[in-house]
């Protein structure tokens, strides 16, 4: 259980990287309309990434995690409300807004597709990430 809660913390920062790298390079073709195999990878990697992350997430949402309960009390509670209600439909939206953006995309070579879709995702996956900043989360580490 660990190993998961580590491994879906850590590769939170290889999916902010792809999709940041995603930003920058889908923004400089934006009026392009070929899709390069190279900057396919790009946007498939953040794709990929955020498809482990909500496997992950998943599991330790419905089998492992103890900060995630349904009770009366679960809204009374920051550390319970925040993982059993925000922190899952923040990034459920944003992996279903990568997704979208990628399809488009990858059907209609649109750039601009990634640029908008992925840049959305981004400002719900930061706003939606438990920071160690946000010390009534109770995390404290940044790995
Ligand atoms: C964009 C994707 C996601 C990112 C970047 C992300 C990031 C994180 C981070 C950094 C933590 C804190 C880990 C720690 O304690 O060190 C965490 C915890 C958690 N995440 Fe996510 N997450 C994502 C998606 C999801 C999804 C889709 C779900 C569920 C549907 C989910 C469920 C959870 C749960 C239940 C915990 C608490 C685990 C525990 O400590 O018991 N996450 N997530």
């Amino acid at each position: 259980m660990n190993a998961l809660i580590s491994a879906h913390s850590g590769l939170r920062w290889l999916l902010l990287l792809t999709i940041i790298i995603s930003i920058i390079v889908s923004y400089a073709n934006r009026s392009n309309s070929v899709l390069e195999k190279k900057q396919k990878l790009i946007y498939l990697s953040a794709f990929i990434f955020s498809h482990i992350q909500l496997l992950i997430g998943l599991i330790l949402y419905f089998i492992y995690s103890g900060k995630v309960v349904f009770s009366s009390s679960t809204m009374a509670d920051k550390i319970t409300r925040f993982f059993t209600l925000e922190h899952s439909l923040g990034m459920l939206i944003a992996i279903a807004l990568i997704t979208i953006g990628y399809i488009k995309c990858k059907k209609q070579n649109n750039h601009n597709r990634v640029f908008w879709f992925y840049l959305i995702a981004l400002v719900i996956i930061f706003a939606s990430i438990p920071w160690p900043f946000r010390e009534a989360l109770g995390v404290s580490n940044w790995a």
